[in-house]
């Protein structure tokens, strides 16, 4: 592909535009968005994906797996796993079939029945995808947990919706035993220890059993369950402003648009080798590490280690990663290294290039191009959307800066508190009209909370953004309190309860702090109990205090001790009064506040 730019003026600032210059060696799965758009209806589509029964019933896990058993692909690579050390294991589609049965036929035999609660709480290795994969054969709904998640984040989520089974290695069991009385609902742990070592045992009433062993004593046969597209296939925990996580609950029925989104925005093809960075705890990798790949019957790669700028060049030199699926935060840690360092490493094999999860600045974007020879594409989702939603596609011209357009089938609009929609280049809520195949389909046991997100027929994303003239996006921040760190997203409810659980604080406030790298910091303003002084030590062992609780990645990196936080009459921390000051901007209305 060949590149031209442009320059544009788009409301008040010129932007760089890059115009796409198709060459026939371009295999792009979707070539003309605009009248893909325009005439587009799902059910159109339905041949698509795998059903029992067209458009009605069918199985996310038959779908991504079952569905190529009998076809080329079954001998095909659908897992190629590196270890931290180096370590290769390959698992072809039929192995992942035959893996999947079994450990559908262990949850059945422990008596695991249709929409109960199934959570893997894993780094990751390859019995992520067996499990998951298992799990969704049984009808069962799966869960993920972020392998850095802390007691209490394991306990409000486990607890909240009555998990039965935590699949877990021998590292991170310690953390679910270290809660497992507070948990009445789960009855197993099933311990995948690669060394092959753990010996079942009872802990706290819990049965923890050896995975190997219960794998090894059941059939590779297993007849799928059945599922409406409306019936629960997985449930994930993320962050609100206010309040504990919800329980964000996806249907089978998505299959279809996690399916459509890897076919024309990653552009899928089968012979491509794709790399996505994600991990599985967040829904990147539930959707576009396992289940949209699978489907479409790719190769991918999935390394357990974490960020290494050199190790990350070296999988894509070595894989010859060509579709490369990433976050704006990992894109500035490897600019922060240089750019003599990706010159060490052949990555001429890489065709596509694409980030999630914070705003893609043009900087990123255009270093991009000078290593990769590609222009990073931005695309935005959510949690809560189960798939992309606005995205950059390869047949589309990018203007750097946008998340560009709403795939087939989306309505996206700009609109104001009540839902009524507004002009172009008019800042308002981004919203998306209610109703498409991967949508939430409720907030776990918070009924009134569903409802609440929904305006005028709207969903409200919670992200503030406007439109251009030609139907691009541009984000411009979010309408509430919720940090997205490093691309991962915490609630500052959730900090600020696990910062008061220590003994010495007293209040906490916290909110997030732009930061050059990681987007924004957690900043923890804190109030001490009486007796307590503010040393470094203190703040030190207030941080680790929130790691070990909280999680890993959710600590506060800032804290600064104040006498009094600012709030209303009625008792509410004010967030924002403290956020304008950080950044020493207006401060607003101050009527409510108590002086
Ligand atoms: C929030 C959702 C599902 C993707 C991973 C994050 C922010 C996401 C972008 C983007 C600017 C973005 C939004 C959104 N976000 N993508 N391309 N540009 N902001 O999923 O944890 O549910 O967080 O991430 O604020 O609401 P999540």
């Amino acid at each position: 592909m060949k590149y031209e730019i442009k320059k544009e003026q788009v409301h008040d600032t010129t932007v760089d535009v890059v115009k796409k210059m198709l060459e026939s060696s371009d295999k792009l799965n979707l070539k003309d968005y605009d009248a893909t758009y325009k005439n587009f209806r799902w059910e159109d589509y339905y041949d698509e994906i795998k059903w029992f029964e067209r458009g009605k019933t069918l199985n996310m896990a038959v779908n991504a797996v079952d569905k190529h058993i009998g076809t080329p692909v079954e001998n095909k690579i659908a897992v190629i796993w590196e270890s931290k050390d180096g370590n290769v294991e390959k698992y072809t589609y039929k192995q992942l079939y035959e893996l999947s049965n079994r450990f559908a036929n262990v949850l059945a035999k422990l008596g695991i029945n249709k929409g109960d609660r199934v959570f893997l709480f894993l780094p990751r290795i390859p019995e992520v995808h067996i499990t998951f994969i298992g799990i969704l054969k049984t009808g069962a709904i799966a869960g993920t947990l972020f392998s850095a998640f802390g007691y209490d984040a394991l306990k409000d989520r486990l607890g909240h919706c009555d998990a039965r089974v935590v699949i877990t290695t021998p590292d991170l069991l310690e953390r679910v035993e270290h809660i497992a009385e507070d948990l009445p609902a789960l009855e197993y742990m099933i311990v995948v220890d690669r060394e092959g070592k753990f010996e079942d045992k009872e802990v706290k009433g819990k049965k923890e059993l050896n995975y190997s062993s219960l794998m090894s004593d059941v059939p590779a046969e297993y007849n799928p369950m059945m599922m409406n597209v409306d019936d629960p296939a997985y449930i994930l925990y993320t962050s609100g402003s206010t309040g504990k996580p919800k329980g964000v609950v996806h249907v089978h029925g998505g299959a279809l648009i996690q399916h459509l989104t890897g076919k024309w925005v990653l552009n899928f093809n089968s012979d491509d080798m794709y790399w996505c960075t994600a991990d599985h705890g967040w829904v990147t990798g539930v959707v576009y590490v396992i289940l949209s790949p699978l489907s479409n019957g790719m190769t991918t790669l999935f390394y357990e280690g974490r960020f290494d700028s050199e190790k990350w060049y070296s999988l894509i030199e070595k894989y010859k990663v060509n579709i490369f699926y990433t976050a704006p935060t990992a894109i500035r840690m490897l600019m922060k290294y240089g750019d003599e360092l990706p010159k060490k490493y052949d990555l001429s094999s890489l065709k596509h290039i694409y980030s999630v999860g914070e705003p893609l600045n043009p900087e990123p974007i255009r270093w991009g191009y000078e290593v990769f020879g590609r222009y990073f594409h931005d695309t935005w989702w959510q949690t809560e959307t189960g798939a992309q939603m606005i995205v950059n596609f390869p047949c589309m011209d990018i203007k750097i800066g946008s998340m560009g357009k709403p795939f087939p089938g989306i309505i996206a609009g700009i609109v104001d508190d009540d839902g009524n929609e507004l002009p172009p280049y008019q800042e308002g809520n981004l919203a998306l009209k209610r109703g498409w195949p991967s949508m939430v389909k409720e907030f776990w046991n918070n009924p009134k909370k569903y409802e609440s997100v929904f305006k005028n027929g709207w969903y409200i994303t919670g992200d503030m953004a406007y439109k251009d003239n030609d139907g691009y996006y541009w984000f411009m921040g979010r309408s509430d309190d919720l940090i997205m760190t490093a691309g991962e997203r915490v609630g500052p409810f959730e900090v600020e309860s696990a910062l008061i659980d220590h003994d010495a604080v007293n209040e906490a406030a916290v909110i997030g702090k732009p930061d050059p790298e990681r987007g924004q910091i957690i900043k923890a303003f804190v109030v001490l109990n009486k007796g307590y002084e503010n040393t470094p030590e203190l703040l030190d062992d207030i941080k680790r205090f929130v790691k070990q609780h909280l999680a890993g990645h959710a600590y506060p990196r800032e804290i600064e001790i104040v006498d009094s936080l600012p709030k209303t009459r009625s008792g509410k921390i004010m967030r924002r009064v403290l956020r304008a000051k950080e950044l020493g901007l207006p401060i607003g209305d101050l009527s409510t506040m108590v002086k």
